[in-house]
């Protein structure tokens, strides 16, 4: 309602609501190679076009003469309730898009109450981005995770997550479809590895186990540093008896995200996860991977009391609801909020939520529904044009 009043007293958004135009003001705010980064997809970037055939192959079939006059957007996640079925997905070194990076996304989430995710790979530490989510929250500060990529390094992961839960983290996301780091075309040809930056890796260039496993410290000697992060980055050996070490090192519960089929989704509930996040990381890692939102009913299907998140390809609030319907909890958002951020800063992810709060209302309400609870697989067909 807010949206529509603002445009009725004539004053034109600042951030576009369409996400198409949304990316292009981004865009101009960004280096080439940032945009790359964050645009960017594996090999010829099918997976990433895939993502959104994949929403536009699952129509929506509205309801009608429903009283929808009333309507609640909330959902439990871990536990958790929150008031919209959203929450920000890790997305590494935001400083290349902000310099507000990673704490501008913690005040945003904290002012909308809607969670976020810390990446491994962040360029503030978590202990910075904690503060800042508490200092900006008005009550209690929503639900906040923080995103392991696992490292061949164990008392690494260890620390990391100890951290997390010293900080006030309340789940970890570990991320399993990176044991390697997809084959990124437009990175390479740009020379661009933002995550080979010491001074944008907060957390692993200030964790007391990484810089004391160097002999030097990495302003000494940067390269040294590097090389070492490429060695321990990534466990390309993880297995689900690596994840049961990783749960049972820490208290917080663990959702495992990025994957696609629900072998592994059952795998990860047998090392004792949680939940998962189906995803196909953006269409970043493997290129030709199925739509994510095609892999999302089986998993959902086999996963019926732990919890299903979705990411890869949302956009707008039908997006939203298609993943509700077939049988995730709630959504993550991905390059939108980032895009939010490269144009407008903290100001800019507020927008780019509120508006897809106000779309997911909306078309809610229009399909007959009330509750994101209410919403089932009897909202979606998949378009007989596909068959
Ligand atoms: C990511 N993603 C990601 N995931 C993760 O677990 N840890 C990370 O550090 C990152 N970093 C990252 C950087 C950038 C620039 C992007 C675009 C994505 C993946 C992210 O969490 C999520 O799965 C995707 O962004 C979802 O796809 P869409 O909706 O952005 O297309």
């Amino acid at each position: 309602r807010d949206v529509y009043i603002a445009g009725a007293a004539g004053e034109t958004p600042d951030v576009p609501p369409s996400y198409e135009k949304l990316r292009e003001a981004a865009r101009e705010e960004m280096t080439d190679k940032a945009y790359g980064y964050v645009e960017g997809g594996a090999g010829e970037e099918d997976t990433a076009r895939e993502n959104r055939e994949a929403f536009r192959r699952w129509r929506i079939v509205p309801n009608l003469m429903n009283d929808v006059s009333e309507r609640a957007l909330s959902t439990t996640v871990l536990g958790d309730e929150l008031d919209v079925p959203f929450v920000l997905a890790p997305v590494g070194v935001l400083s290349i898009v902000h310099e507000g990076a990673e704490t501008a996304v913690a005040r945003a989430s904290s002012s909308l109450d809607v969670p976020f995710v810390l990446s491994t790979v962040s360029s503030h530490t978590i202990e910075e981005v904690a503060e800042e989510a508490n200092d900006s929250a008005e009550g209690d500060a929503p639900p906040r995770w923080f995103q392991l990529y696992p490292s061949t390094d164990e008392a690494l992961n260890r620390s990391l997550l100890h951290r997390a839960e010293e900080a006030g983290y309340t789940g970890v996301v570990v991320t399993v479809d990176t044991p390697l780091l997809g084959w990124r075309e437009r990175d390479i040809e740009n020379a661009y590895l933002p995550f080979l930056d010491a001074e944008g890796l907060a957390n692993y260039f200030n964790d007391p186990v990484f810089r004391g496993s160097l002999d030097d410290t990495p302003e000494e000697n940067e390269f040294a540093a590097i090389r070492h992060f490429i060695d321990i980055f990534s466990d390309a050996s993880f297995t689900p008896e690596t994840l049961a070490g990783t749960v049972d090192s820490t208290d917080l519960p663990v959702v495992v995200k990025g994957l696609l089929t629900p072998e592994d989704a059952i795998a990860a509930i047998d090392a004792g996860a949680e939940g998962v996040v189906v995803s196909n990381h953006g269409g970043r890692q493997v290129d030709g991977a199925t739509g994510a939102l095609d892999a999302l009913p089986r998993v959902a299907e086999a996963l019926k009391d732990e919890t299903v998140l979705f990411d890869s390809g949302v956009r707008r609030g039908a997006d939203a609801l298609k993943a509700l319907a077939l049988g995730a909890d709630a959504v993550m958002l991905g390059r939108p909020y980032v895009y939010g951020l490269g144009l407008a800063g903290e100001d800019g992810v507020r927008e780019v939520v509120k508006n897809l709060r106000a779309d997911i209302d909306l078309t809610l309400g229009l399909t007959g529904r009330t509750s994101v609870e209410e919403v089932d697989s009897s909202l979606v067909r998949e378009s007989p044009r596909y068959r």
